[in-house]
Formats: structure tokens, C-alpha cells, sequence
């Protein structure tokens, strides 16, 4: 199984709005008869990539598949089918498919079929590697995942303004991978005309849909000349604005490629944002700033993941911003606690990542 996942991780960037999957068909012995992992473009499944290479061995074989295989009609014909038609006598797959729609037909179409089926192992590991597909298939909104670079102090930038670089090289190339794992990068008017910011992703690594950079901004402050818009013909831009906007500029901007996306909250209620862009079948986001962007989210609950680089720096001044903005909390005991953490050393920075406990599933809409 430990080897499906390193298969089904292999995917990243290429599977989105779908999940990461990995097979591997051995004999009861563990030699290993075929493996496979999907990618959105091949169609192929990995069970169905795995049962190839395993050929007539498959007959009387296990297949560990990262997830449970699905049962109906997608873009593909039910994998279920083709695992029994192989005569694989055992199925061990470690969570059901967090679809609604699908979720546990899988499993009983190879259990009537006479299948031996278990689940569980490793799967908590197997949930964390399909936890933007989770979140999507069960809220129809892209998964949050909040990244930010601070001082020892907690600054992410100098009272001047000045915020590049805080970190060093090693966490800025992690910085990149996480960008690679997102359908899109998010941030506020603010940093936009602070930073100049370009928010591509330079990992180096195929990706199936360009990476989408959206911008909130009520006022329509982006400037026509930033890299953002700059770049819009090959890397999608999308602003959020307010529905009195100024329409020359929007003219100018729509002229270079940019989608200008008007709403009258202009990007303010962002479990409305977050809704507009699960309609647009994005998976996940990476907010990437600043402050006030990243205080609203945390305020209305929409975070669903946190990774904070620090560094070995003290920035100081009372005017220098803080990383995150909004309301914040009242007491020390409203303080948003972050669970299942992971600490990483980059270079002479931290990588510290971590859950809010259960982000809130707000059912209503008004302006946070
Ligand atoms: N170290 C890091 O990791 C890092 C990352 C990013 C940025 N930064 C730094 O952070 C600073 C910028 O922070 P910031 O707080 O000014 O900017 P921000 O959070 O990027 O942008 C805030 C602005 O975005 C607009 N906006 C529209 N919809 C919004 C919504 N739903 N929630 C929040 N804002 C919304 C508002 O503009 P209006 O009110 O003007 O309409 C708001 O003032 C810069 O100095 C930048 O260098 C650091």
C-alpha cells in the first residue's frame, strides 16, 4: 500500500478535479505482477494500467488500490469490472471514495462478485493524499490551503513594506511544490500592488491545467502593467470585483486576457468566492496573502490547512504587519488551535504545517 500511495502521488498536478490513485497487483507472496497511477489525460485507470502489466498473472492476485474503485460509468467504463473480469482474487483499498454519488458501491460490486474486500490500512495516510479531492466531492468548494512566510517575530514584512525575501532558498522551492499541488493561487488587492507578485508555478513538473491566480479586489486597484496581467495569455488571471467597477479599466484589463468576475460583495464574502470557483471545478486553492486576506479566511472558518515558513529573522517595529489580519481572537481559548502538525527543517527555516480543527461548513452567505 505504501507503494500505491508513492504511485497515486505521482499524479499531482495531473488529476485535478479527480483524485490520486495508485495499484499495485502482487501474488499472495508480494512479488509485484503490474503497477500503475492515474493521470486525468491517459483515462486509462491505474487499476486498469496495473492489470495490463500483470496480464493472465493477474488470475488469483491482490490488487491494492489507493482508493476504492469506482462502479458506474464516468469518463471510463466501472474498474470494478475490470478487476473481476482479471479473476484478482483479493481487493485491498483503504478508503471509500469520498464521492456521495459512488461512495461504497465500489466495494460491494467486487464483494458480490465473491472478492475477498478490505479496507482501512494505512488509511489515514491514503486520506491525506486525496484530501483536496475529499474536501471538493463533499463541499463543492476548492480545499484552502493557507501558506505564509513570517519572522521569529511573526512579520511578513518590514514596516516599509519590504518582504522579499524573508525566507531562504530551500523553503522557496518548497513554496513552489505547494503551488504545484493547487489548481489555483489566491491573494488580496493588497499584496498584489505591494508585491508585483508574477504566482506561477515553477516547479518544473507537468501540470494538466495551468495554474489560475485570482485576485480579490473590491476597487479594482490592479494595476494593467503588473506581471499578473502582464501574463494573463498564458497563465489565467481572475479578479473578483465589486459590481460598480470603474469600466475603462476593466476594458483594458479584459483587453489583456484578464476574467474580471463581478459580484456585489466584490470578492468579499469568501464562502461566495470559494462557491464561484467549486463551479469552475477547481479542486484547490493556495492563499498566499497578505494579511487581511488570510484573517478573513481564518475569521469565516475556510481554512482547511495551514503551512507557515519561518524564519531565522527578527523584523520588528509596531507599524511592520503581522501575518494574519481580520478579527482574530478574543481570548487566548478562541485562539484557532491547529492539530496533526508536521515540522520540517528548510535550510535555516521552518516548515510548520498543520489542520484546523474542522473548518466551518457555513451554509449561508453575507459579507465577512
Ligand atoms: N511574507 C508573506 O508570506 C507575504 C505574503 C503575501 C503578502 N505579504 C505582504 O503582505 C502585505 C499586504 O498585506 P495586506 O493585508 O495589505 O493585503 P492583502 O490581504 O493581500 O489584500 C487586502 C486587500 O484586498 C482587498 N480585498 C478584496 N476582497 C477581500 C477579502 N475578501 N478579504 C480581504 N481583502 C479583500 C481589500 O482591498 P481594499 O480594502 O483596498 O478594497 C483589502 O484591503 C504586503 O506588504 C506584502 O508584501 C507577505
Amino acid at each position: 500500500m505504501a507503494r500505491a500511495l508513492a504511485l497515486a502521488a505521482k499524479g499531482t498536478g495531473q488529476v485535478s478535479p479527480g483524485p490520486l490513485v495508485g495499484c499495485v497487483i502482487t501474488t499472495k507472496d508480494g512479488e509485484v505482477l503490474g503497477e500503475g497511477f492515474y493521470v486525468y489525460q491517459d483515462v486509462k485507470h491505474a487499476e486498469t494500467l496495473a492489470l495490463e502489466q500483470a496480464g493472465g498473472r493477474a488470475r488469483d492476485a491482490t490488487a491494492y488500490v489507493t482508493l476504492e474503485p469506482h462502479a458506474h460509468f464516468g469518463k471510463t467504463p466501472p474498474c470494478t469490472n475490470n478487476l473481476i473480469a482479471s479473476g484478482i482474487k483479493r481487493l485491498v483499498a483503504p478508503i471509500e471514495d469520498p464521492n456521495p454519488k459512488v461512495s461504497g458501491r465500489g466495494f460491494d460490486h467486487l464483494r458480490s462478485a465473491g472478492l475477498e474486500v478490505s479496507s482501512g490500512l494505512m488509511a489515514r495516510e491514503a486520506k491525506k493524499v486525496n484530501e483536496k479531492y475529499s474536501h471538493f466531492m463533499t463541499t463543492g468548494r476548492p480545499f484552502v490551503h493557507l501558506k505564509l512566510a513570517t519572522s521569529l517575530d511573526g512579520k511578513i514584512a518590514t514596516r516599509t513594506g519590504d518582504s522579499r525575501w524573508i525566507t531562504g532558498g530551500e523553503s522557496r522551492v518548497r513554496a513552489q511544490e505547494l503551488r504545484h499541488e493547487c489548481d489555483l493561487i489566491l491573494i488580496g488587492a493588497g499584496t498584489a500592488l505591494a508585491d508585483n507578485p508574477l504566482l506561477t508555478d515553477r516547479a518544473g513538473k507537468p501540470r494538466r491545467r495551468p495554474l489560475t491566480r485570482v485576485v480579490l479586489d473590491e476597487r479594482l486597484q490592479t494595476d494593467p502593467e503588473s506581471q499578473l496581467v502582464q501574463t494573463a495569455k498564458e497563465a489565467p488571471v481572475l479578479i473578483f470585483t465589486g459590481e460598480s467597477l470603474e469600466t475603462r479599466k476593466a476594458e483594458v484589463l479584459l483587453s489583456r486576457g484578464v476574467e474580471i468576475v463581478r459580484d456585489s460583495f466584490g470578492g468579499r464574502d469568501l464562502l461566495l468566492v470559494l462557491e464561484e470557483l467549486g463551479k469552475r471545478s477547481f479542486q484547490s486553492v493556495l492563499v498566499e496573502g497578505g494579511a487581511t486576506v488570510a484573517g478573513n479566511l481564518i475569521d469565516a472558518g475556510l481554512v482547511d490547512k495551514v503551512t507557515f515558513f519561518l524564519a531565522p529573522v527578527i523584523i520588528g517595529g509596531r507599524d511592520a504587519p503581522s501575518a494574519v489580519g481580520g478579527h482574530g481572537a478574543e481570548r487566548l481559548i478562541d485562539a484557532l488551535g491547529v492539530v496533526d502538525v508536521e515540522i520540517v527543517q528548510r535550510g535555516s527555516d521552518i516548515e510548520v504545517t498543520g489542520y484546523p480543527p474542522k473548518a466551518r461548513d457555513r451554509n449561508e452567505g453575507g459579507p465577512v
